[in-house]
Formats: C-alpha cells, sequence, structure tokens
C-alpha cells in the first residue's frame, strides 16, 4: 500500500514537473512571446489577482514591462493593440469565446456561457427582440417608475446628518430595474422598498467572483461545482428558477414583453429552453443587467462629486435645459446636451476597468496586429489598458477629464479615440443590453443631479474609496460612496412614474 503510494506519487510529481519544464521551454507553442515566469507555468497567480480585484492593474502592469504581448497564462496572451480589436471581438470572423465561459455543473445552458458561435447565435435570437427598440418602451417604463422611487430612497435612507450610502441605493435600484424587466409585474424582487437582508447583491457579486477566478482554471469547474465554494453560485440559481416559476404562474395581464416572455417561447407546442436553461439565462439577466450598470453609475457619481468644476458644468447645463426640474425626461432632449455626453463618454472609458474578455484563436492560428498566434491559444485585449493608453487618449489619460470630448479637447495634440473604448465589447458576444443601460444610467444621472445637491460626507476618504474600486468582471467597492444629500427640487410629478 505504502510502496503504491508512493508509485502515484512519483508520478505526480514528474508529470508536474514535465509540464512545468514544457510550458518554460522553446517546444512551447507561445515560447517566444514574454511575460513573467509563474504565468508561463501556471494561471494560478492570475487566478489570485482576480480574486483580489486587480486583475486589471495587473495585466496592464505587465503590459508596461514586456510591451504590446505578453504571456499571462501557459496558453494565454494579452495584446494590448488597437488594432487587434477588431480580428478579435468584432469581424465577421471573430473568434470563439475562450475556455474561461465554461459554467461546469450547470445543467442548463445559457447565453452568455455558450462557446459555440452557431449555438451562441440561436440563443441570442431568441434574447435579442427583447431588446428591440420597439421592445425599448416596456423597459423604460421600469427604469421611469424605479427612478421616482430612488428619489424618494435616498431622502428615506439619509441619517441625521443628511448622509447615506449613494453607492448602495444605486445597487437596489438596478436589482429592482432587473426585477422588473426580466420578470414583469410577477417580480418579486424589492430591495429599494425592502433592503437587502439576505445579501442577494453580494451573493452576486462572489458567485461572479467564483466564476472568473475557477474561469481562470476551467477544468476545476465540474468538481468545484460541488463544493461549498460555489455555493453561492448555485443557491442564486435556485433562486432564479423560483423567480422564473412564479412568473410563469403569473395571471396573462402581468406577462407583457418581459425579458421572460421572450426566453418561454415555443417552438410549435414544446418550450425551446428547457427549465434549468431558463434558470441559468434569468440569472444572468439580473446579474448582467444589475451589477455592471450599478458599478458604473457608482463611479461616476465619485468623479462627479471629486471635481468641483466638472459638477458644476454639468449641473449648469442641465438647470439650464431644465428649469423646472420635476419634467419629464426622454433620451432625446438629453442627447443634445454636449457636456451630459462627454461627460458619460469619460465615465465609460474610467468606469469599466475589464481585464479583457477571452477568445479562442482558430486552428490555423491568426495574425493580430503584427504577430502570429498560434492555433487554439488564449486571447484578449485589455479594455482597461486600451482605456488608459496614450495612443487613444492623451493627455493625461488617467485623469477624469470631459473636456476630452468637446470641440478643442485638452489642447493643441489631445487625442480621443472613442472607438478605443470596450466598455460593452463588440461584435457578436457583445452586451445586448447597451442602449437599455445607457438609458437607465443616464436618466438617473440626470435625475439625482437635478433633484440634489451631493457632497461626500465628512469622513469620506476619496483616495480610500478610489483604491478600493476594483473589479471582478464587474466594478466592486471595498468601501461604501458615503455622500451628504441636499434636495434641491420636489418629487417629480406622478406622471413621471410611467413616462
Ligand atoms: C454599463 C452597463 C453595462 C456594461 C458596461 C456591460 C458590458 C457588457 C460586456 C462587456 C459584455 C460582454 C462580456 C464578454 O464578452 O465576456 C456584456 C454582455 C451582455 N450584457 Fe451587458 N453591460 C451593461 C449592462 C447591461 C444591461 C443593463 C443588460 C440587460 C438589461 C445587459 C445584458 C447583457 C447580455 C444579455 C450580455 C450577453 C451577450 C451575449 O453573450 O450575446 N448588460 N455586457
Amino acid at each position: 500500500m505504502l510502496f503504491s503510494s508512493k508509485v502515484v506519487a512519483v508520478h505526480i510529481v514528474a508529470l508536474v514537473l514535465t509540464t512545468i519544464v514544457y510550458r518554460l521551454s522553446p517546444f512551447h507553442p507561445l515560447w517566444r512571446f514574454p511575460g513573467p515566469v509563474i504565468n508561463r507555468i501556471t494561471s494560478l497567480y492570475n487566478a489570485y489577482k482576480t480574486y483580489t480585484g486587480e486583475r486589471h492593474l495587473y495585466v496592464d502592469e505587465l503590459h508596461r514591462r514586456y510591451g504590446r504581448i505578453v504571456r499571462i497564462g501557459p496558453d494565454a496572451l494579452s495584446i494590448n493593440s488597437f488594432s487587434a480589436v477588431s480580428q478579435v471581438y468584432s469581424s465577421t470572423n471573430a473568434m470563439t469565446k475562450g475556455r474561461a465561459y465554461t459554467y461546469g455543473g450547470a445543467h442548463g445552458s445559457g447565453l452568455f456561457f455558450m462557446k459555440s458561435r452557431a449555438e451562441h447565435s440561436k440563443r441570442r435570437k431568441i434574447w435579442a427582440p427583447a431588446f428591440a427598440q420597439s421592445n425599448l418602451p416596456t423597459f423604460r417604463q421600469a427604469i421611469h417608475r424605479r427612478t421616482f422611487q430612488l428619489m424618494q430612497v435616498i431622502q428615506e435612507r439619509c441619517d441625521t446628518r443628511g448622509v447615506v450610502n449613494l453607492g448602495e441605493a444605486i445597487g437596489h435600484w438596478t436589482y429592482d430595474i432587473m426585477g422588473d424587466v426580466t420578470f414583469g409585474a410577477s417580480s418579486q424582487v424589492e430591495l429599494l422598498e425592502n433592503g437587502d437582508s439576505e445579501g442577494l447583491i453580494r451573493s452576486g457579486q462572489l458567485a461572479t467572483t467564483a466564476f472568473e477566478i475557477i474561469g481562470e482554471v476551467p477544468l476545476l469547474f465540474s468538481i468545484l461545482w460541488y463544493f461549498p465554494v460555489t455555493k453561492k453560485m448555485r443557491a442564486l440559481e435556485e433562486r432564479a428558477g423560483r423567480w422564473m416559476t412564479a412568473r410563469q404562474n403569473a395571471p396573462d395581464q402581468d406577462k407583457q414583453n418581459d425579458i421572460a416572455s421572450f426566453l418561454l417561447v415555443k417552438d410549435g407546442s414544446k418550450p425551446k429552453l428547457t427549465h434549468a436553461d431558463l434558470r441559468v439565462d434569468s440569472l444572468f439577466a439580473i446579474q448582467a443587467g444589475s451589477d455592471t450598470p450599478a458599478g458604473v453609475l457608482t463611479l461616476m457619481f465619485f468623479f462627479l462629486i471629486k471635481d468641483s468644476q466638472v459638477y458644476d458644468a454639468l449641473r449648469n447645463e442641465l438647470d439650464m435645459a431644465f428649469p423646472d426640474a420635476t419634467v419629464p425626461l426622454n433620451m432625446h432632449a438629453l442627447g443634445q446636451l454636449e457636456y451630459l455626453s462627454a461627460f458619460m463618454t469619460e465615465s465609460l472609458r474610467l468606469g469599466a476597468p475589464f481585464h479583457g474578455f477571452p477568445r479562442i484563436t482558430p486552428n490555423e492560428g491568426a495574425f493580430l496586429d503584427e504577430w502570429f498566434v498560434p492555433g487554439g491559444i488564449t486571447v484578449s485585449v485589455p479594455g482597461w489598458s486600451q482605456h488608459i493608453d496614450e495612443d487613444n487618449f492623451y493627455p493625461e489619460p488617467l485623469a477624469f477629464r470631459p473636456q476630452r470630448w468637446l470641440p478643442g479637447g485638452l489642447g493643441t495634440g489631445s487625442r480621443a479615440n472613442k472607438a478605443a473604448i470596450m466598455a460593452f465589447s463588440s461584435g457578436p458576444y457583445s452586451c445586448l443590453g447597451k442602449q437599455f443601460a445607457m438609458e437607465e444610467i443616464t436618466i438617473s444621472l440626470v435625475r439625482i443631479v437635478l433633484t440634489y445637491d451631493l457632497e461626500f460626507a465628512p469622513e469620506f476618504d476619496a483616495d480610500s474609496f478610489y483604491a478600493g474600486a476594483l473589479n471582478v468582471r464587474t466594478p466592486v467597492f471595498k468601501r461604501p460612496l458615503n455622500v451628504v444629500a441636499k434636495r434641491r427640487c420636489a418629487q417629480p410629478g406622478e406622471a413621471q412614474r410611467y413616462i
């Protein structure tokens, strides 16, 4: 027994050593690409950086040290090149999703996790009509109704000094909107009214973190699915399944044009998606549609309040455009406002710090920018690095300057390459909710600025807050965005709720 255990141990050690030697050797197809030794050997360090929420910073640091192309894993390259974006993500030959999208032990399949282009495109055709222009008015009602509620909640949650955790209120607002948009009138999601005593938002973030970390070592997923580390993911998926069942049993008048009504389509008499598929897809709808917009909006308010010149410029433009601050808002009118538009674009640049969405090179390999990359390799263009690259944004790429998007930019020689903003990604796997997200973020930003004067709470430390603003596929915050909110105008008219 002891002898056979020793033999097994020796075999394992030999296998590990051989793998390490091979990954470092000139026989490995990625041998000629620079990168730290640890990353050439294993993805575990990347997994750790994902866990800490600093992966985008780490990848950027590697590019500064090693150049435009870096070996970030045994079989993975990061390519910090604007010209590689279209080849990897958006051209007609865009690459397929990488192994990191494996959603191991789940019984159903979901749009986001589908790696085959053909299967993904079939599922995307089911989802897409929900986000078509013709259906947006339905979703718009949820935005306006919930924003109306948010204005009340901000006031109600202020303590005696007028301090409120704005980031938390925004998180509850996006979650409730996604409940409405996904499950219609039968939605059981009410965080603005009831708070989040069950920790749904935190569980969602932990599930996303677990998915991202395990995505670095996808082979482990099927095993870890049955361990406590993925418990949150399983619990949330089960919860989404119960919400979906409630939605299916709801009265007919409550089933109008929500995302569920598109996912529940039938092929003849047979549903196109199984209940297991519906669980995965509806959970993803809530997660994708709530966490990321909430994070981007939270960072937007941070940038706004931090710089009084920016705040004054935006508030003045909005006050001039809407002398009666309680009037209904619509995207057409807001689209005419130059400074608002510059502010939104700059917020997407610094507010969505993704590390790069992994794709797989085709069997025959591909030329990416000036490099030939062999087939079957994971490649990504790091969004955050592109967003702060001096070739795209100059000067002061790390500073929040809406002015860079206005005529004249930041002076002679300044650059602002809008096409380099990768916040919603591009191509066949790009964000389906982009237009909806832009609308909800813009409406709430404008409504809050018109309704409240905001400043940081007395004890708020802006540097610590920003240092704790991390990213695990979605922005996450170590510290609360505590602000003092002083009412400027009355609650918008009742009609506002439904516009
Ligand atoms: C500021 C807010 C948002 C940002 C920055 C954002 C960003 C993204 C990105 C980068 C992807 C692609 C990820 C990848 O390839 O791995 C994505 C996918 C997706 N997003 Fe968003 N998103 C936002 C809001 C929303 C909202 C509000 C919804 C729904 C209402 C939504 C629905 C989706 C869907 C369904 C996909 C999957 C598309 C597919 O695989 O075909 N997103 N999003």
